[in-house]
């Protein structure tokens, strides 16, 4: 090969700081994918394993980011990655750092500045798997946000780690879209805790539920579309699934829960959200116009 030819992927020397249980999957997978990968842990017995399998461990972090064309970053918070970066800015400057130890949004757009501050190139990311599912495309999920030079330079690494997502230079958006599948996430969950709880007062198990609550929430998905599209447009307008109509399900559901003595604390609040959209004189829009009332709650 001449000297400008374009170098294989595998060949970025990539540098991972934090050997937790995620940065210990993240470095295996460079590691497994042909990358040269140097690693740093302030414990360092926790690079053992990774140095047997070819990983280079630096004494300090200063060394660690030298040899790094991409610099990850998977330590406990903000607080400890602070720690670790705050010496070495001037090592990191001109440099492409991905973060991925989880922030909050105005976390990420803070270090996204300080980044572009310091002149390092920066990536935020979140990540939505664990670590056991780190190197699988089709359960780990990987979102970033912030330099898409970034990104497009590394994205064959980064593939390496799970299916990629770029969401725009906003920093913040990879931990605020995080954030928002996770609400979605517990909501579902909570939900099912209460139709398996109803259902258990006459003795169905939630085994037994649950092969029923599978397929039923899988459907309940296909409408998600369509929601979406009444928020986006802000016209709730609709002659189906009406706040009215929907009305009626949700007082069954808690008289029935009352009923069969269970409590009621799931699902009183999202009676509450469409009783404050009916009280306003929405009662004809769609379901969707719940969002409003969320979004503002005082509305
Ligand atoms: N694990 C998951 O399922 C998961 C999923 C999504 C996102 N994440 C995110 O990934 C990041 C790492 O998580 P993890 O599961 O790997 O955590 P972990 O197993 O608890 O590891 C924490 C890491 O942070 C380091 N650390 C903590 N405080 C430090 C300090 N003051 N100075 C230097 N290093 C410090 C630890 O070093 P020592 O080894 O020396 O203690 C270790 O490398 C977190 O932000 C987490 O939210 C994790």
């Amino acid at each position: 090969m001449n000297d400008h030819a374009p170098r294989p992927a595998s060949d970025t020397p990539v540098t991972v700081i934090g050997l937790g249980s995620m940065g210990q999957a993240i470095a295996a997978a460079f590691v497994g994918g042909g990358h040269p990968t140097t690693v740093w842990n302030r414990t360092a017995s926790k690079a053992d394993a990774l140095v047997s399998k070819g990983a280079v461990l630096a004494k300090t972090p200063a060394e660690a980011i030298e040899a790094g064309g991409l610099v990850v970053v998977c330590v406990l918070d903000r607080g400890s990655a602070q720690e670790i970066l705050g010496p070495v800015t001037d090592q990191l400057a001109g440099r492409s750092l991905l973060m991925l130890t989880s922030l909050t949004p105005t976390e990420a757009n803070e270090t996204s500045a300080w980044a572009a501050e310091k002149n390092i190139e920066f990536l935020g990311g979140a990540i939505m798997a664990t670590p056991d599912l780190i190197g699988n495309p089709e359960e780990a999920s990987l979102l970033y946000a912030g330099s898409s030079a970034v990104f497009e330079s590394h994205k064959a690494a980064l593939e390496l780690l799970g299916t990629s997502t770029y969401l725009g230079d906003v920093a913040a958006r990879a931990s605020l879209l995080e954030t928002g599948l996770l609400a979605s996430m517990y909501s579902m969950f909570t939900g099912f805790f209460h139709g398996a709880a109803l259902v258990g007062t006459e003795g169905i198990t939630a085994k037994e539920f649950t092969a029923l609550a599978v397929p039923w929430l899988k459907a309940m998905t296909t409408f998600l579309p369509g929601q979406a599209e009444f928020i986006d447009k802000g016209d709730y307008t609709t002659d189906v699934q009406s706040l009215e109509f929907n009305k009626g399900g949700l007082d069954h559901i808690i008289h029935i829960s009352e009923d069969q003595g269970i409590g009621t604390s799931v699902m009183k609040p999202v009676a509450e959200l469409i009783d404050r959209q009916i009280d306003q004189g929405h009662g004809p829009d769609s379901l969707a116009r719940m969002i409003e009332g969320i979004k503002n709650p005082k509305a």
